[in-house]
C-alpha cells in the first residue's frame, strides 16, 4: 500500500516562489489501478516523481507498504519494487534495448524470448529492435515503449506511467492497454498511469483529478468520466466543484 501524508512542494523563485503541490494526502491500495488525470499543469507528473523519489517534497511524508520511505532515494525505492516511465523517456545511446531490459529485469542471462514477450507487450517486434540502440535514431513513440518495456521487464510491484500514450500510434495503444488490463486482472501490481485517454480512463478503479496542485476530485471511472466529458469546451466540471 502507498500513503501520501501532507505532500506539499514548493519551489522559490526571485518574485516569491509557487506552490506546485498543496497538501495532498492519498492511500492505493495494492493492485489496484489508479489513474490521475487533471489539467496540463496541474501537478500529476510532479505528483509522480515524489512518489518516485526524484522530487523531494518540501513537507509531508510517503509510506510504502508500512515503511516510511520518505528519505529514501530513487535506487532505495526502485528496490523496494517501485518504478517510473517518464513523460518524455531519456535515450541512452551506446545501449542496446537488449542490454537496456537486460539490466531492467536483472536477469543478466535474459533470454531473446523474454526480451521478446516484453517488446510483444508493447506492440514491438523483437527482431526489428533488439540490436538497436536506444538513441536519437529511435522515433518519439518507439523510444515511449521501449521505455514502458523495460518497467514491465523490471516487474515492479508498483508502477507508474506518465501518459503511456503519448506519441504511440492506435494499433500499439491498443496492444499497450490489453497489457494493462492483463496486469490489472491477473492483481500482478499496482499501477498508477497518469492519462487523458478515455480507454485508459475507464480501466481504472479510481480516477483521481489533479487540478491546480491539490486532489480535486476522486471516484470511480462511471462517477468522473461523464463530468469529464460533459464539458469539453469550457472549464471542467469536477475542477469547479
Ligand atoms: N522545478 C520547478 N520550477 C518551477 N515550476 C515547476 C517546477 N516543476 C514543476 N513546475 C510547475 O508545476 C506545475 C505542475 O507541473 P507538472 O509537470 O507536474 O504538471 P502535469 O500535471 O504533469 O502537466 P501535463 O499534463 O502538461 O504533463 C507546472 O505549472 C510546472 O510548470
Ligand atoms: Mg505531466
Amino acid at each position: 500500500m502507498l500513503e501520501l501524508k501532507n505532500i506539499t512542494y514548493r519551489v522559490s523563485s526571485p518574485d516569491g516562489g509557487q506552490t506546485i503541490l498543496n497538501d495532498i494526502s492519498l492511500t492505493i491500495p495494492d493492485h489496484k489501478l489508479v489513474v490521475f488525470t487533471g489539467p496540463n499543469g496541474g501537478g500529476k507528473t510532479t505528483l509522480a516523481k515524489v512518489i518516485m523519489g526524484l522530487v523531494t517534497p518540501t513537507s509531508g511524508q510517503i509510506f510504502y507498504n508500512g515503511e516510511d520511505i520518505t528519505d529514501l532515494g530513487i535506487t532505495e525505492r526502485a528496490r523496494r519494487g517501485i518504478s517510473y516511465g517518464f513523460q518524455q523517456p531519456p535515450r541512452f545511446k551506446g545501449i542496446t534495448v537488449r542490454a537496456l531490459l537486460t539490466i531492467a529485469s536483472g536477469n543478466e542471462s535474459l533470454s531473446k524470448d523474454q526480451c521478446c514477450r516484453y517488446l510483444t507487450q508493447v506492440g514491438l517486434c523483437a527482431n526489428d529492435y533488439l540490436d538497436r540502440e536506444v538513441d536519437v535514431s529511435l522515433s518519439g513513440g518507439e523510444v515511449k515503449r521501449i521505455e514502458i518495456a523495460t518497467l514491465l521487464a523490471r516487474g515492479s510491484s508498483m508502477m507508474i506511467f506518465d501518459e503511456p500514450e503519448a506519441g504511440i500510434d492506435l494499433w500499439s495503444f491498443a496492444r499497450l492497454t490489453e497489457t494493462f488490463e492483463q496486469i490489472h486482472q491477473t492483481r500482478t501490481a499496482t499501477m498508477i498511469i497518469i492519462s487523458h485517454q478515455e480507454r485508459i480512463i475507464s480501466l481504472a478503479d479510481e480516477i483521481i483529478v489533479v487540478g491546480g496542485g491539490e486532489l480535486r476530485h476522486r471516484g470511480t471511472t462511471e462517477e468522473i468520466f461523464p463530468l469529464i466529458m460533459a464539458d469539453t469546451l469550457g472549464s471542467c466540471p469536477v475542477l469547479s466543484r
